[in-house]
């Protein structure tokens, strides 16, 4: 499918593809307390720079998490996967970018007018990015069919990319299988965040389809996603030096 290219994709690629590997690794925090998760901060040290905060962590502790965070000159990739209507969308992300979080989440499949709500709360700050979840990594086919849409995963995640980006998102979240597709389709100019990621050589958990950190890159990831292969190591900041060496690769 040839996705005509939307007009505000923003032209600051360097923004999205930095060189520097700590640029683009997201520690994820899913953990449930404050405690735990200012351990893995601590252990991690300067090996990351940016954490996920997502729902288990938000909903346990609440919003002073991510103050605390952003106080302590990290950035927040807040993952909450807003989906409403267009005015509480909006108002949900005006109260994101007051947190001074650096990356958000909203459902591309919202609707182009929830997404530029989404985006347009944004525009207060520069560099506040709205990502839009595509597909999530654990739909399938047959899911999106019971849930009344046709074709395959690879058609819906371009198509919601198309739209997010035609409504001023700056990124997509999606699995590093269909990142290669969307570069193909709708160019470089805009972050794809990837979650699903194991270093070469470690267990995958319950993780079925993975990838490295080098094929996720190689695929057109911007930034990748990595919870508990670096939060559960035994060495996270070990894990993540490794980790970023693979991006690197
Ligand atoms: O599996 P891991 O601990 O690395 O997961 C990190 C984050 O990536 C989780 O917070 C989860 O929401 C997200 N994830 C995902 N799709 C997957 C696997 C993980 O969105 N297939």
């Amino acid at each position: 499918m040839t996705a005509a290219l939307p007009n505000r994709i923003p032209n600051d690629s360097a923004r999205y593809l930095s060189d520097d590997p700590r640029q683009r690794l997201i520690v994820a925090l899913d953990v449930s307390t404050a405690a735990a998760a200012q351990k893995i901060v601590a252990a991690v040290g300067d090996s990351a720079l940016t954490y996920k905060v997502g729902m288990q962590l938000y909903t346990a502790v609440g919003p002073q998490v991510v103050r605390d965070l952003v106080a302590s000159g990290r950035r927040v990739f807040l993952d909450l996967k807003y989906h409403d209507i267009p005015n509480t969308v909006g108002a949900a992300v005006a109260e994101a970018e007051k947190l001074g979080v650096s990356m958000l989440t909203v459902h591309a499949a919202g609707s182009g007018k929830m997404l530029r709500a989404a985006a347009d709360a944004a525009k207060v700050r520069t560099d506040l990015i709205v990502l839009a979840v595509t597909v999530l990594t654990s739909m399938d086919g047959q899911d999106l069919e019971k849930i009344g849409v046709r074709g395959s995963v690879e058609d819906s995640v371009v198509r919601l990319a198309t739209l997010a980006l035609a409504n001023g998102c700056q990124g997509v979240v999606t699995s590093a299988r269909e990142a290669s597709t969307i570069r193909a389709e709708l160019g470089h100019n805009f972050a794809i965040v990837t979650p699903g990621v194991r270093p070469a050589g470690s267990s995958i958990g319950d993780q079925v389809r993975v990838v490295t950190p080098a094929e996720a890159i190689a695929a057109g990831a911007s930034h990748i996603v990595v919870g508990r292969p670096i939060t559960e190591a035994a060495d996270p900041a070990a894990e993540a030096r490794a980790i970023l060496g693979q991006i690197n690769s």
